[in-house]
């Protein structure tokens, strides 16, 4: 199963760089946007709601790796060292409060 990798393409994470950061990954992988092969799938994603600490890009839906640069974000993701991150439930949505 490939590692999905996404890259936050909402205007703040656009504003602070992540068409560059795409670049450097998709040269790292040999991919570009929206391909996949066995390691990786790579696509942008829409905003990960972590605006202030773009550009974001999260792996496996599990993990968040913030302030991504061109310099270290393929090394931070070859470590693992993201942000554990967990997806929300339905029971989060608090309906009642709406
Ligand atoms: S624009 Fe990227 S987290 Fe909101």
């Amino acid at each position: 199963m490939s590692k999905k990798i996404r890259v936050c393409q909402g205007p703040h994470c656009r504003y602070r760089g992540a068409e560059r950061i795409m670049e450097v990954l998709a040269a790292h992988f040999g991919l570009a946007a929206g391909q996949k092969n066995e390691p990786v799938d790579l696509d942008f994603c829409a905003c990960v709601d972590n605006c202030d600490s773009g550009p974001n890009v999260v792996e496996d839906d599990s993990k968040l790796y913030q302030e991504a640069a061109t310099k270290d974000i393929t090394k931070r993701l070859e470590q693992g060292a993201g942000q554990p991150i967990t997806p929300l439930t339905i029971d989060d949505l608090k309906l009642d409060e709406l």
